[in-house]
């Protein structure tokens, strides 16, 4: 059994790596940002490699500059950062941290999927809350999570705005979820990696700093995906809490670190473009959607830098069309790489890249959907 996993594994890393060393290959499906760095961003890096500033190690939290610099930019004031190897190890640490055998952890499907395994690698159960379809309107209701709190409810995930569906939560919303977080004693992973794109976003933290963790990512709004650098935010006796035990107490990339607080001073100048251009490519995509019939984009516009569509009403499996465009090598994302129970009725593409290969693949749909039909999927996907 043991093999047969690692095999599994073994298989998916080597395809990914094929991928990643596609030459030309058109990332629409890993929510990354291939915007063009800024120059100052750039020579920050070029800067460390040129003066061999990584042969020490970086703070164990991280540089004292970006810690501040996190937690301005979002405006937490009072809060600490706490610099990690990417969101994705803020979100490990945390869970397990907070998190026991027996315990609940409690998020919607969708979400975003490592923080359950995380959640179930240290004996905690997931409940998950569907809020796919108009009946939900996408969106968590927080009623729906208040019937869903259970006595053994430690941890409330939530991913806002939603990967993959592109909506965020109102300031009602937040404050309702705090609040039912808050009565029943448990802690909010409020999941901001997407917080930059969205046309409205609510802190939790401003509202409970205590039972908070903000998750906040440089790979979606600074495009550093590969560089690995993103943190935590929380209350500074939490902070001393997780500063316990880290998975990595020797201080993540200084070339990561360095890139981010260049990224951070030139924010206000170069990321306006940027998020710019990826609501006209969402516009794109919308307009190409309403050409065809049966073609559905339930959350227009998103508050990701991503859009799902719905090939239900095509009579195409979203495996078929990402299997086709694959052939074109445009890399979108079938919805089962998200949800099991909602996979069979979405693609997800995401737009924070070059406006033409927004072009080319809205170009490409009617051909692509027609090759769909009928297509043998059998095919390993993206
Ligand atoms: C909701 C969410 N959280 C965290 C991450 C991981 O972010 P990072 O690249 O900073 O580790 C992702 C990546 O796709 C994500 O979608």
């Amino acid at each position: 059994m043991e093999s047969l996993t690692m095999r599994a594994f073994e298989a998916r890393n080597a395809h990914f790596d094929a991928l990643v060393n596609t030459p030309g290959l058109r990332w629409l499906g890993q929510n990354t940002n291939h915007a063009p760095s800024h120059p100052a961003v750039r020579e920050a890096m070029e800067r460390c490699i040129r003066d061999e500033g990584f042969h020490v190690y970086a703070p164990p939290a991280g540089f004292e500059a970006l810690r501040a610099g996190i937690v301005a930019d979002f405006g937490l004031d009072g809060q600490a950062a706490l610099v990690s190897d990417g969101a994705v190890a803020s979100l490990y640490h945390v869970c397990h941290t907070l998190l026991a055998p027996g315990d609940e952890f409690v998020t919607t499907d969708p979400t975003w999927n490592w923080p359950m395994a995380f959640a179930r690698s240290v004996g905690a159960t997931v409940r998950q809350i569907p809020i796919y379809g108009p009946e939900h309107g996408y969106r968590l209701d927080p009623a729906r999570l208040e019937a869903a709190m259970g006595p053994r409810t430690k941890v409330v995930y939530l991913v806002d705005p939603n990967n993959p569906l592109g909506t965020a939560c109102t300031a009602e919303e937040i404050a309702a979820i705090v609040e039912i977080v808050r009565k029943a004693g448990a802690y909010l992973i409020h999941d901001c990696t997407y917080r930059h794109f969205a046309h409205e976003h609510h802190l939790a933290a401003k509202l409970d700093p205590e039972r908070t963790l903000t998750i906040y990512s440089f790979s979606k709004w600074l495009g550093l995906a590969g560089l690995r650098v993103g943190a935590v935010i929380a209350h500074p006796d939490m902070a001393e809490r997780l500063a316990a035990a880290p998975p990595n107490n020797l201080g993540s990339s200084i070339l990561a670190q360095r890139a981010a607080m260049a990224g951070l001073a030139i924010k206000d100048e170069w990321f306006p473009g940027v998020l710019a251009e990826q609501r006209a490519n969402q516009a794109l995509i919308k307009a190409a959607c309403d050409r065809i019939p049966g073609l559905v984009m339930p959350v227009y516009p998103s508050n990701g830098n991503f859009v799902v569509l719905e090939t239900g009403g095509l009579g195409i499996s979203p495996e078929a069309l990402v299997a086709a465009y694959q052939e074109r090598r445009i890399m979108i994302r079938q919805g089962s790489y998200h949800t099991p129970n909602f996979g069979d009725r979405f693609v997800k593409v995401s737009v924070s890249v070059p406006r033409d290969w927004v072009e080319e693949f809205v170009d490409l749909m009617p051909a692509m959907i027609e090759r769909a039909r009928g297509m043998n999927t059998d095919v390993k996907l993206f």
